[in-house]
């Protein structure tokens, strides 16, 4: 989920973009309700992309603290749930004491299987150079033949490589793009995009999305399936 449009939410209302942004966390806390009475196994969102460092001091330092706060009071409901969480992206730029709470909740949670993904200070770019650097190291190591790499071997040092391409990739707030998000896993994601702003997205709203996906022909590539027929992959 790119949750996107709380600023616009906070502005609509005369006040400050943090208030959107506190608002769009009261709608993480619904989303999650909805993902586990659907059955969703993994749910990503989008939370800080490497971009929204450039938003103004206020605006990043808000953002942080909110994260922290979600962090410590949704913590135990997590693990109670039984939650897995994980964090992809640069985890170097994230502040000491919110990495430290978030890694604690990673080990906490760790033998759960379904996954909250959380990406923070996240870019797909950046993963992809990451990746490309890994596998780089691994070749002048003499482990890795450059003939070897296919694309598993870049699936494999992704953030979560062990986490599928996500099926569904929601967006709010009408914007038609993906602003660097998951772009290697997105491949053949089905794309949903609804004018309604994150703070206001609720089940209604995720219901519509699931039921759309459900209607989609998803192809890869090959021909429309038809009744007792393959689809051709
Ligand atoms: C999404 O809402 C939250 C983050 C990107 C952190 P925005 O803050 O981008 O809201 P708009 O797009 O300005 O309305
Ligand atoms: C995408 O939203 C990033 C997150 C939801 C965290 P943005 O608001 O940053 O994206 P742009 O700037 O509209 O592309
Ligand atoms: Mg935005």
């Amino acid at each position: 989920m790119i949750m996107d449009g709380n600023g616009r939410w906070a502005q609509q209302r005369g006040q400050p973009r943090l208030a959107g942004h506190e608002a769009g966390s009261e709608t993480v806390r619904c989303v999650l309700n909805y993902c586990r009475d659907a059955g969703v196994k993994y749910l990503t969102l989008y939370a800080f992309s490497t971009e929204n460092w450039s938003r103004s001091e206020d605006e990043v330092s808000g953002l942080m603290a909110l994260l922290g706060n979600f962090i410590r009071h949704y913590e135990r409901e997590l693990i109670k749930r039984k939650v897995r969480l994980r964090v992809i992206g640069r985890r170097e730029d994230l502040s000491g004491h919110l990495l430290a709470a978030l890694e604690r909740l990673e080990r906490e949670s760790s033998g759960f299987e379904r996954q909250l993904i959380v990406a923070l200070s996240y870019s797909g770019r950046s993963e992809l150079v990451r990746a490309a650097r890994l596998i780089a190291e691994k070749v002048r190591a003499g482990v890795l033949l450059p003939e070897e790499i296919g694309e598993t071997t870049i699936t494999e040092h992704l953030y979560a490589p062990d986490v599928p391409d996500p099926d569904l990739i929601i967006r709010t707030s009408g914007e038609m793009r993906i602003s660097n998000f998951l772009l290697w896993q997105c491949a053949y994601s089905e794309f949903y995009v609804t004018p309604v702003l994150w703070p206001d997205f609720r089940e209604r709203e995720f219901k519509d999305a699931l039921d759309a996906y459900a209607a989609r022909d998803r192809r890869y590539g090959g021909v429309r399936q038809e009744c007792g027929q393959e689809v051709e992959r």
